[in-house]
């Protein structure tokens, strides 16, 4: 019989810091880069009109990994979550299961932690403030893992008021419009990617922005002239070229995979690319199964250190 524990969002988060997360994801972007890691294609299966489930596997450093995970963009209206689902990890030597942990939380953390390394690889050195389009979820754990990089003072903006209100109590920052927010040194985008959120006439050079709610075909959250005035990184070329923000300006045929580098490339140094003042960087995030198995990892080793609390289920 093999018992496992069921791991809870509270427990993630409890466990796991914005620091921490930032370390790992950081690590997982570079371990991937070096062919350590391993990681197949996401599968989409869409559930129309609804939204998508995703099945996301990953190999590395001794365990294994499946993600199954929801995108319903209009769960929001019904007060319900966006992001919801289960990992299973596994060990990959034996193939035993080790661990159930819920999701939304690693996602969150691995997310929000995206968004801080490519600041930290791509903004430039004297970029400080910071503007949050879309204070939800995702939104909130972005502002969180910039804040603990040492970013800030914020502004936050929501077409919900009450979500822009929230986060900028939370983190001393400040409520302002969408267009503020794009304003700032580093422009974070987390909204259901419906219509664009980032304009051409509104960037200025020096400016990074991580773009993460374009994670599935159909979403855009930035212009395409908006794009073509960038210099364009992503998390990988595949997933992104495909459903992520990217995809966009592929299918317009102004995006090609010379035009795109990916984070971990500039991360282990094996891309030439150096920021000039003047260049605006733009950081496509999909969402990748490495960035969960960091994450899992770290939580897996402080549920086996007794740093964590969870229930043991036999199977
Ligand atoms: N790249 C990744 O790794 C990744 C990870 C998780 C989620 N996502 C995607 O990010 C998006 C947001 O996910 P979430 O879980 O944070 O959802 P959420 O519903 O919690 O948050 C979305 C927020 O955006 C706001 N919003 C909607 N339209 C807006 C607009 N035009 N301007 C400003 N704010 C607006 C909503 O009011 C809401 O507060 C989804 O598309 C999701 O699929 C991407």
């Amino acid at each position: 019989m093999t018992e496992i524990p069921v791991i809870s969002g509270r427990a993630v988060l409890e466990a796991i810091d914005p620091r921490t997360a930032i370390e790992r994801t950081r690590e997982a972007f570079e371990r991937y880069a070096r062919g350590v890691w391993e990681m197949p294609a996401k599968v989409y299966l869409d559930s129309p009109p609804y939204g998508d489930f995703r099945a996301m596997p990953a190999r590395g450093d001794g365990l294994a990994l499946l993600k199954w995970v929801t995108s319903f963009p209009g769960n929001s209206a019904k007060g319900l979550p966006v992001v919801r689902g289960e990992v299973l990890v596994s060990d990959a030597e034996t193939g035993e299961e080790l661990a159930v942990i819920e999701c939304s939380s690693v996602t969150s953390l691995r997310t929000g932690a995206a968004a801080a390394v490519s600041a930290q690889v791509l903004a430039l050195d004297e970029a400080r403030s910071v503007g949050i389009v879309g204070c939800g979820v995702n939104g909130t754990w972005s502002a969180r893992c910039l804040a603990a990089a040492g970013y800030g003072d914020g502004v936050c903006a929501d077409v919900r008021p009450e979500a822009a209100s929230a986060l900028a109590d939370e983190l001393g920052w400040r409520v302002g419009d969408r267009a503020e927010a794009v304003a700032q040194d580093v422009v974070v985008t987390v909204t259901p990617g419906i219509e664009p959120v980032i304009l051409a006439g509104e960037l200025r050079p020096g400016q990074h922005l991580a773009v993460l709610g374009a994670d599935a075909h159909g979403k855009q959250e930035v212009e395409l002239d908006a794009i073509e005035l960038c210099t364009l990184f992503c998390d990988e070329w595949e997933q992104a070229s495909a459903g992520g923000e990217l995809a966009n300006g592929v299918e317009a045929g102004v995006v090609s995979r010379g035009d795109v580098t990916q984070l971990g490339d500039v991360l282990i140094g094996s891309s030439q690319w150096t920021r000039s003042d003047a260049e605006i960087t733009l950081f496509d995030s999909t969402g990748l199964a490495i960035q969960d198995l960091a994450i899992c990892q770290a939580i897996y080793e402080r549920w086996r250190e007794g740093g964590l609390e969870a229930p043991v289920v036999s199977l």
